[in-house]
């Protein structure tokens, strides 16, 4: 089990054995705990921080790193480990004089935790929403502004600065400051370090959405993509002045955070250069405009597959049912409603390394499909809904004559005799392997079992026999499913 997963275990059986007597004292609650154990979003007051992870035996940036959801959960499990790919790197920070600049704070922290050195440079406008005071407190550096002068240039030179780190980040990356990068000016420190770089840049834009939108603004941007450099955000939004909203938002700190790991993270990608095809989430079968047959799937395995696959460097191709759920990071998702779509996408996406078919596919349909909404004609509906079967996605795939992927995975969503019907499914399907589990709502899993949840215990059937994993969090089984794609394709 990797180290999240063990950390995981062991934090929530601690949690159920000992007397948590911090965070009792402070009126926490264990499901609140148990929660931010197993990652779910949760936020933390700053000031309870060290009580919290005291609870729970863990350490301020252990917890940090399992809170903190939106980060991809194998930045939680490096920085769990102590192992963020920042971790030991110089960041160079560049804050640019916009309003957004006080999020630059709450980013250097956010960096440090995870063991950067941040090294920071303000604009002189910067200093009008941030005073470097509390910049260099949080960064334990001092900050750096001005071009010309003598102690800074004779000590440590911008030249020195743009040389000397491992990447640069301008956060708040102001419509100044992008044109000046475009232009190559360089008549002050900031804009001086960006065209003396060598590292990487990555950029955070804030403004206000009008700025963002203007022509000026636009070339900057193509330019400075064209450039190399990387951007993360902005997003939309409100505004910080009144009534205004729209595109501009400064990117969250962990989401710079996250641009900033995917900049530096040199996890190797066994899985580069394969195509693999994943279904996920239920099909919607109408019965007639408003109505349709469905299942309680949220997709949350299926997408959290595509998301381990992709992270490992595949080329993911995602055919989804309906969900509420985001598309995952880096995956293409092909949005379908109904099962006979599910299929016709998933084909269309073959020639594929491998697929995996996580799919609650509605067996059956609606054999006619009403183009009206169905009367209850006088206090009677109808007597009988006939129904008619599927096609089968993985049976048709997993036994294609000429185009089935070099690797099948299944699933067996099942509440009996979980084994004895698997393996029937991995024999019929022609799969390589099927991923089978307990879905019955007294399967011991969570508050809502399987179905809906965030855990998950499988069993995997293969013709070698069949595998138990513990149980354990969907990412988790993701993370499991996707070496071992990367072992069998390699
Ligand atoms: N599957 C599919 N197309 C279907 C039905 C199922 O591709 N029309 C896939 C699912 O994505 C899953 C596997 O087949 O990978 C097994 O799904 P499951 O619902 O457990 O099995 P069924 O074949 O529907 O069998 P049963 O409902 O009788 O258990």
């Amino acid at each position: 089990m990797s180290d999240i997963g063990k950390f995981v275990e062991e934090r929530l059986s601690a949690l159920k054995k000992r007397p948590i007597t911090a965070a009792t004292e402070a009126g926490l609650e264990r499901s609140y705990l148990r929660d931010l154990i197993v990652g779910k979003k949760q936020t933390i007051r700053a000031d309870m921080i060290e009580k919290v992870a005291e609870a729970i035996g863990a350490t301020p940036q252990q917890l940090i790193a399992l809170q903190s959801g939106e980060a991809p959960a194998r930045f939680a499990e490096a920085a769990v480990a102590g192992r963020s790919p920042v971790d030991g790197k110089r960041v160079l920070l560049i804050i640019g004089g916009g309003i957004a600049a006080y999020k630059c704070l709450d980013l250097i922290r956010r960096l440090r935790e995870r063991g950067a050195a941040v090294r920071p440079v303000m604009t002189r406008a910067a200093a009008e929403f941030v005073t470097p005071l509390s910049v260099g407190a949080l960064a334990a550096d001092r900050v750096f502004s001005e071009l010309f002068d003598r102690e800074d240039e004779q000590d440590v030179g911008h030249i020195r600065l743009a040389r000397e780190t491992d990447l640069i980040v301008v956060a708040p990356a102001t419509a100044d400051l992008m044109a000046k990068m475009a232009a190559g000016l360089a008549n002050d420190l900031a804009s001086a370090i960006l065209l003396a770089a060598g590292a990487p840049v990555l950029i955070a834009p804030a403004m206000n959405p009008h700025m963002w939108t203007h022509p000026a603004t636009r070339r900057s941007r193509e330019t400075l993509k064209s450039d190399g450099i990387h951007f993360i955000g902005p997003n939309a939004g409100e505004m910080a002045e009144s009534g205004e909203a729209g595109v501009g938002r400064m990117a969250e700190p962990l989401e710079i955070v996250v641009a900033a790991e995917t900049l530096l993270d040199t996890t190797p990608r066994p899985l580069t250069g394969k195509r693999i095809v994943v279904t996920s989430g239920p099909t919607h079968e109408p019965i007639d405009p408003v109505r349709y047959i469905a299942n309680r799937s949220s997709g949350k395995q299926g997408h959290a597959i595509a998301a381990a696959l992709a992270r490992l460097g595949a080329d993911v191709r995602l055919v989804s049912g309906p969900v509420t759920i985001a598309d995952p990071a880096g995956v293409t998702v092909t949005h379908v409603e109904t099962a006979r779509q599910m299929k016709d996408a998933a084909e269309a996406l073959l020639p594929a390394d491998a697929a995996i078919f996580a799919a609650a596919v509605a067996d059956w349909r609606a054999a006619t499909e009403a183009d009206e909404k169905m009367k209850k004609e006088g206090g009677k509906g109808p007597s009988s809904l006939p129904l008619t079967e599927n096609p089968d996605i993985l049976a048709g795939i997993g036994n294609h004559q000429k185009l089935r992927p070099r690797l099948v995975i299944g699933f067996a969503a099942e509440t009996d005799k979980l084994i004895e019907h698997g393996t029937a499914k991995l024999k019929r399907k022609g799969a390589d392997y099927i991923v089978a589990n307990d879905v019955s709502p007294d399967s011991g899993i969570g508050g809502s079992g399987v179905m809906g949840g965030d855990r998950n215990r499988i069993t995997l059937l293969s013709s070698e026999g069949a595998e138990e994993w513990p149980e354990m969090s969907k990412d988790e089984v993701a993370a499991r499913l996707a070496a071992l794609v990367a072992e069998r394709l390699a």
